[in-house]
């Protein structure tokens, strides 16, 4: 076993819709709101796939996210499995300046992790501690391969699906964290160095490239759906 994966972590595939010019959302970061109803219904089949979803502060605030999963086939599909309806619902913030009033926190069909710093706000972590497991590292930022290791250990996630955004599948790939990526490219270009991509707006390069093979792709309603699998090259 590589010495990286000897704390065990979940599994973590991403999810994300891509324009043909290869941007998560605009320069404005208004929600990502560009793909199919089938992209929508692909959304949902993974997220009840995985034991939990995760997601960076900036997306859920961005796409008024409650994480949830509402189509009641694969939440009875789960509980046939013996697993709860719904997936757990994990958001990360290193600053901890949450919205008090997203919708996040007032969802209660499934339960919500809630990763952050001791940086938190004491208001913030009054206002949401009631609504959600607080997590909070004596760090400056949340150790994110500690924080999955976590989250297999105590909260039995095995598979995990990141929702976003870029800064978060950055912080993933230069851990080496991320194992499959689902790729969809809506036919639909919006230009600009200040819209995100994949891994958020330019910066320093990975220190190393982070290969996948192409294990599948499905084209539907003029978009291309795309399933990625890492392929770690050792030596
Ligand atoms: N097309 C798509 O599939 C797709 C998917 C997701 C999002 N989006 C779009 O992307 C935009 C949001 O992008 P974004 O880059 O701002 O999203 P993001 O990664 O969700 O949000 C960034 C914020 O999340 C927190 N965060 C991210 N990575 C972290 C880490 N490793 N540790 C701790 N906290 C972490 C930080 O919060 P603090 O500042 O509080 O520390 C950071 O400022 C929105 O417009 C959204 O619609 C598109």
């Amino acid at each position: 076993m590589r010495a990286s994966r000897a704390i065990r972590v979940p599994r973590v595939c991403a999810h994300f819709a891509i324009t043909a010019d290869g941007k998560i959302s605009t320069k404005n970061l208004t929600p990502s709101r560009f793909t199919s109803p089938s992209d929508k219904s692909r959304l949902h089949l993974i997220r009840a796939a995985n034991d939990a979803i995760l997601a960076g502060r900036g997306t859920v605030e961005a796409d008024t996210m409650s994480m949830g999963l509402s189509r009641l086939d694969l939440r009875e599909e789960r509980v046939r499995q013996g697993l709860p309806p719904e997936p757990l619902r994990v958001v990360i913030s290193n600053e901890g300046c949450f919205q008090t009033s997203s919708k996040i926190f007032s969802y209660t069909s499934s339960p919500l992790v809630v990763l952050s710093t001791i940086r938190m706000p004491q208001d913030v972590r009054d206002a949401i501690a009631p609504h959600c497991d607080l997590i909070l590292f004596d760090a400056p930022t949340v150790p994110l391969r500690k924080a999955l290791a976590m989250l297999r250990r105590d909260y039995a996630v095995k598979r995990l699906v990141c929702e976003g955004g870029g800064q978060l599948l950055r912080a993933l790939a230069v851990e080496d964290l991320l194992d499959e990526i689902h790729l969809t490219i809506a036919p639909v270009i919006f230009g600009g160095s200040a819209a995100p991509s994949l891994t958020g707006l330019p910066g320093v390069l990975l220190r190393e490239p982070r290969f996948f093979r192409l294990a599948n792709f499905a084209v539907s309603e003029g978009e291309c759906a795309l399933h990625y699998i890492r392929q770690r090259r050792e030596g």
